[in-house]
């Protein structure tokens, strides 16, 4: 195991903590834009993924949704020149709106990206204690037991999520695909975590899930999560993911190419 993927994983459980402490204060809730809000805690929980990263690796960058645009332009041009350095993609906070309204889940999602590939993938959900862990090539863990996608074949038996982008029109677009599907599907979930959402594929807990605008630090971590699980992730035409893919489509593979038919 080496030492980024240890300390990725000591970082997400000591901001996950925080999270679980603070839940019992009153947050403090800003607006960032049109659907999207950011709380107190979004910030305390990046301050201590940051320290860690960076304490124990301080030449590496650190891209984070709460950092600036202009930071985050600067860090994507820089690792696009596939210079080796490696660059954490952090969502200190996934699943904002439940956490400031006492809903679960919420999560801390840390991903190592390098050389055009993200070769580390931490998602840890504080109040189940369940910390979902893959690094390149070495398969995918809850809790340090391994993890696979569910053997499920048939759409009719399958429990699908999806979560909703901001904007109206695809809005529109996902409840239409999503209502298509879900009339064929045993059921549908909405959990409000787009990190978790994924590695819950990963765990065979959902067989599929879509959305159709994420940001990378959403999907950076469960993207590789889900393909060491044996899962596929894509774009909705069936393109192969990366982490500015904005539209995705997972599954556990058997089901993908049924559930992209839907979006035909
Ligand atoms: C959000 C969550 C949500 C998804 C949104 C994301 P945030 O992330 O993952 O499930 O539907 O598109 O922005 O804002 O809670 O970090
Ligand atoms: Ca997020
Ligand atoms: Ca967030």
């Amino acid at each position: 195991m080496s030492s980024r993927f240890q300390v990725a994983k000591r970082a997400a459980r000591a901001a996950g903590r925080m999270l679980v402490e603070k839940l019992e204060h009153g947050r403090i809730i800003k607006t960032k834009g049109k659907r999207d809000i950011v709380t107190d805690a979004d910030y305390a929980a990046e301050r201590i993924v940051r320290e860690t990263l960076l304490g124990s690796f301080p030449r590496d960058n650190f891209l984070s949704e709460e950092g600036s645009v202009a930071e985050q332009k600067r860090l994507w041009a820089q690792a696009s020149r596939s210079n080796g350095i490696a660059m954490w993609i952090v969502d200190p906070l996934d699943g904002t709106t439940n956490y400031s309204r006492g809903l679960y889940p919420f999560c801390v999602s840390i991903a190592m990206y390098q050389t055009g590939a993200v070769q580390i993938g931490v998602v840890y959900d504080p109040v189940a204690d369940e910390l979902f862990a893959a690094e390149r090539g070495r398969g995918a863990f809850l809790n340090h037991k391994p993890i696979h996608v569910s053997a499920n074949r048939n759409i009719e038996d399958a429990v699908l999520a999806v979560e909703w982008a901001r904007a109206p029109r695809l809005r529109r677009r996902t409840t239409e695909i999503f209502g298509r599907v879900v009339e064929r599907a045993m059921t549908g979930r909405a959990y409000g975590s787009a990190a978790l959402g994924i590695s819950y594929i990963a765990a065979g807990r959902f067989d599929g899930y879509l959305h159709l605008s994420l940001s990378p630090w959403d999907v950076a971590a469960a993207g590789l999560i889900i393909e060491e699980a044996g899962g596929t992730m894509t774009t909705p035409t069936g393109a192969p993911w990366d982490v500015h893919s904005q539209a995705f489509v997972a599954s556990n593979g058997i089901l993908h190419a049924r559930l992209l038919r839907f979006f035909k």
